[in-house]
Formats: structure tokens, sequence, C-alpha cells
């Protein structure tokens, strides 16, 4: 069972956020600073994360290239030790770019694994012995619902994010009976730099603040999967359990591609 935290409890909680420069990620570290938490923020621009900093005493920069494996044992030792632990790692640092069959460019698909899903697990692999060893505390992995089913132009990120699916789903069999939790959050569009290039309409698009607000509430009610907005992923979930033989027709239909 994950941790159910509310909103009352956040005050104090040393969080990690890889991903904290924009979007979801800096909206997320915004909430859980106002509720009172201690916020490491990472990403690789130094100077947004100082732009939050500045507005929140308990925030502290720490800036991380995820993809370079070399920078993660000193960046994960400087995160533990700047509160004295760390009761969340939020892993939410995420390349997103449309390639279709004909595109096939072996180097961007790379470039998507070692960000998307590769350093998600050089960071476990620094931040899992101490949360395991206090029994407590927990990770979030920020995949997409893009990870449910095969899509049109999604021919790397729709793969990386299946695979951070059965990451956290595996990840939850080992953790939670040792009392650390395992958050899966499973967005649909959200209003941030990742999605501003769109060039098709965006059912249910929020804003990062309602992403935030929903990865907040999540957590309030413990759940292992976090999705929103609720009726365009259950939609995208549903989809994703149609037989093939119409589920192609229908996300072509769906589409236009
Ligand atoms: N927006 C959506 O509709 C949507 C939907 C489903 C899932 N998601 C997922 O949500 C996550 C956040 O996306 P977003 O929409 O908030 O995008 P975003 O605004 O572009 O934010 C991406 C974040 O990742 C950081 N990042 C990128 N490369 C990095 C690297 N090598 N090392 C460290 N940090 C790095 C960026 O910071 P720097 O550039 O400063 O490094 C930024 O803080 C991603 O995993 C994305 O796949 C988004």
């Amino acid at each position: 069972m994950n941790e159910r935290i509310a909103s009352e409890h956040w005050a104090g909680r040393r969080v990690w956020i890889i991903g904290a420069s924009s979007g979801i990620g800096e909206a997320l570290a915004r909430q859980l600073l106002v509720m009172g938490a201690y916020v490491v923020l990472s990403a690789r621009r130094r100077e947004p994360l100082d732009a939050l900093a500045g507005v929140f005493g308990q925030a502290r920069v720490l800036p991380l290239d995820a993809s370079d494996r070399g920078q993660w044992r000193a960046a994960a030792a400087e995160a533990q030790s700047v509160y004295g632990g760390l009761d969340l790692v939020v892993f939410v640092a995420g390349r997103y770019e449309p390639q279709r069959a004909w595109e096939l460019d072996t180097e961007r698909v790379r470039a998507s694994f070692e960000l998307n899903v590769l350093s998600v697990y050089d960071g476990l692999a620094q931040v899992l012995p101490q949360l395991i060893e206090q029994g407590s505390g927990g990770v979030m992995l920020v995949a997409s619902v893009s990870g449910y089913t095969g899509l049109p132009k999604a021919l790397a990120y729709g793969p990386t994010k299946a695979a951070l699916i059965n990451l956290a789903e595996s990840l939850y069999f080992d953790l939670a009976p040792l009392g650390v939790s395992v958050y899966l959050v499973n967005p649909g569009f959200v209003a941030t730099p990742m999605t501003r290039g769109n060039d098709f309409p965006m059912p249910g698009l929020v804003s990062p603040a309602e992403a935030a607000q929903a990865m907040v509430k999540g957590m309030a009610e413990g759940r292992f999967e976090i999705r929103f907005p609720k009726r365009f992923t259950w939609a995208m979930r549903l989809l994703s359990r149609v037989p093939y033989r119409w589920r192609f027709g229908l996300l072509h239909r769906m589409t236009g591609l």
C-alpha cells in the first residue's frame, strides 16, 4: 500500500524533483513548497531553478543532466545531504520528439531512452538504498498515457513511457512491502513547453498547475496510478484494451493519422 500524504502533512517533507525547471515538474515544486515541503530542484538549466528558489526559502538548486550517468552519484549524495535525507524522489524529466516510421533516427531514439528510461534507473540505483533502509518515503515516476498503447508519431516516446509504466509496476511489488511508496503518474495533455509545438488538437488539455494538483490529490489518496484529466485518460485506458482489429481503426479516426 502506498502512503497517503494529506496536504497538511507536506510541511517538512524532503523532496527531490528531477525536471523542476519548467512544466509539470516546476508546478509540482511550487505546490509542494507552498505546502511547506523542502524541495531540491534539479534540471540542466540553472536560471529557472534559481528563480524558483528565489521565491521560496525552503528550496535548493542542484543542477543535473540526468542523461549523464556520471553525474548521478554526486548529485544524489548532495540531494540526500541538503536536508538530511529524502522522503520523495520525483522523476519527471523527459523529452518528446514526434517520429514516424519513415523518419526513424536511432540517435534520437537513443537520446529518448537515455533520458526517459535509463536516467530513471540511474537515479533509482542511487536513492533506493536509503529509502529501503529507512522503510518509508517513496518514488514517483512520470510516464504518460502514450505508454498504454502504440500511437502514431510516438515511435520513440511511446515505448519509453510503456517501459516506465512497467518499471513502476515491478518496483511496487518489491517496495510496497518494505514501506516505500511507488506513485506512477500518467498525464494526458498538459500545456507545457513540451506540447507547445503540437500541431493537432489536444483533447482535455490541462494546465501544469492542474496537473500538480492532481498529483498532490493522488498522493493524498495513496494511489499507485495517478492519471489526469479523468475522462481523456480513462478513454485512452479503455482504448488500450480494445482488441487490435478495432483499436487501430479507432485511433486512426481519432487522430486523423
Ligand atoms: N506535457 C504533456 O502533455 C505531458 C503528457 C504526458 C507526460 N508528460 C511527461 O511529463 C514530464 C514533464 O514534461 P513537461 O510537459 O512538463 O515538459 P517540459 O516543460 O519540457 O519539462 C521537461 C523538464 O525536464 C527537464 N529535462 C530535460 N532534459 C533533462 C536532462 N537531460 N536532465 C535533467 N532534466 C532534464 C527540463 O529541464 P532542462 O531543460 O532545464 O534540463 C524540464 O524541467 C515528461 O516526462 C513528459 O514526458 C508530459
